[in-house]
């Protein structure tokens, strides 16, 4: 399917799905393979790499400091040339994340401890508008020297590179590229630092870190607590990037809300710290099953077998959100067709995501005639309403164009999709994988 920026995409309504789909890699794992690999001694070798917009920027920006990374090509290996912890080089121009809020915040943390070097991180539109100070605040905590707009909190970023020491830090919000930023600055502090989560985020980062053999403790109610001890340099690992359980999401939950629908999704990464969203599908009566469940390099991976049923409202808040933070836009779409009245609450940190997401789902499924309503921390989402085609715009928002995508699949008429070119940020064979089942 040939996907053009300016023209919105057309998706007709009431079709249905069948086969089998293998998601692109999953986009957090990609991001810390390449960092990690990076600053490792020795090559990491990456299969499964996702090779999307995402961690191309996170790509670049280690080529600028001079690392080398291998082409990345669908299908193909990765490689990086480690240049050990402290042998990044101060690039000779500002570093550009593109889209990407974890590449962002990953590198304010590893470049901060790089003493006697200067550093400018910047980024599009949307990153330029979301809050950093989050990573530089605690960052400050540790020593590290940051300036930006708004006092530091928006790119583009300015990191004077200081000698860090060890701290205990209190993170104010549940989120993985903030503990991830701080695990990486304590690699190199000159002191061990803990840090102390709300609840419990994607623990990506704390697994591929002992697995590169950093000195690193999980303790706490549900491993909330992650202390580091630096002094261990880390080695280049072979890593395999299971499928993206974020990517899988559209699919489980086009699968179940889609009449005749049967669908297998191959290879997900199903680590507990993201499976929230399995969990709601059987709180809603989903056919949801789990196949084969295996470990891969450490991860938990298994095929998901979703097909249509009827299905429950649902509720969700608390330590749940930040275990399918990037799963409620489409969980959004699954409520307009469940029985009932569901709820999404906590979930304000949606607000700064990529666009805000409760607006920009609450307007655009309002213009297909979903009944929701929109609160500082969530929605309430009426079930059982029929969705119309309608002309709706993904704000080039990568989960929202997909998210409207599954939406489309249950409306009465064509539906027309403003940007959808924005899939390419995190699952780029989208468009033809969707084409593919419908056929
Ligand atoms: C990510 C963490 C999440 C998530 C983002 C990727 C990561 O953000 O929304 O898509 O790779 O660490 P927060 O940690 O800010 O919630």
């Amino acid at each position: 399917m040939v996907v053009s920026a300016a023209a919105p995409l057309l998706l007709p309504g009431g079709v249905s799905l069948r086969g089998t789909v293998r998601v692109p890699g999953d986009k957090s794992i990609s991001h810390r393979a390449l960092l990690f690999g990076a600053i490792a001694e020795g090559e990491t070798r990456i299969e499964g790499l996702l090779p999307a917009e995402d961690p191309l920027s996170t790509a670049a920006c280690l080529r600028a400091m001079g690392v080398e990374v291998s082409e990345i090509r669908a299908g193909e290996p990765v490689t990086v040339r480690g240049v050990g912890l402290d042998g990044l080089r101060e690039p000779d121009n500002i570093l550009d994340c593109g889209n990407s809020g974890t590449t962002m915040r990953l590198l304010l943390g590893l470049l901060a401890g790089r003493a006697g070097r200067h550093f400018v991180l910047t980024g599009d539109a949307s990153l330029r508008r979301r809050p950093m100070r989050r990573v530089g605040g605690p960052l400050g905590d540790m020593g590290a020297a940051i300036h930006g707009r708004d006092g530091g909190n928006l790119a583009p970023l300015a990191i004077a590179g200081q000698t860090l020491h060890g701290a205990t830090i209190r993170t104010p919000v549940a989120s993985a590229q903030v503990k991830s930023a701080l695990l990486l600055a304590a690699l190199t502090a000159s002191g061990p630092t803990t840090v102390i989560e709300p609840a419990l985020s994607r623990d990506h980062s704390e697994r591929m870190l002992r697995a590169f053999g950093a000195d690193l403790e999980v303790s706490g109610a549900g491993g909330t607590t992650v202390t580091v001890t630096p002094g261990a340099s880390l080695r280049g690992q072979a890593v395999v990037v299971p499928g993206d359980i974020s990517s899988a999401a559209f699919w489980l939950v086009a699968g179940a809300i889609t009449p005749g629908a049967d669908l297998t999704i191959e290879n997900v990464g199903l680590n507990p710290s993201r499976t929230g969203i399995l969990e709601v599908l059987h709180q809603m009566g989903a056919a949801v099953e789990v196949r084969q469940p295996r470990e891969v390099a450490g991860e938990p991976v298994g095929d998901l077998h979703v097909s249509h049923g009827p299905l429950n409202a649902f509720s969700i808040d608390g330590d749940l959100i930040p275990r399918l933070v990037d799963e409620i836009p489409v969980l959004a779409v699954a409520a307009c067709r469940a029985e009932g009245v569901s709820r999404i609450r906590g979930a304000e940190e949606l607000r700064v995501k990529e666009t805000d997401r409760l607006a920009v789902m609450a307007r655009q499924l309002g213009a297909m005639g979903a009944r929701l309503e929109e609160h500082a921390d969530g929605l309430t989402i009426q079930g059982d309403t029929p969705l119309q085609g309608a002309e709706v715009d993904s704000e080039t928002d990568h989960r929202v164009a997909m998210s409207l995508a599954v939406a489309s699949l249950v409306a009465r008429g064509d539906t027309r999709l403003r940007d959808s070119a924005a899939a390419a940020v995190s699952y780029p064979g989208f468009w033809d994988d969707l084409a593919r089942l419908r056929s």
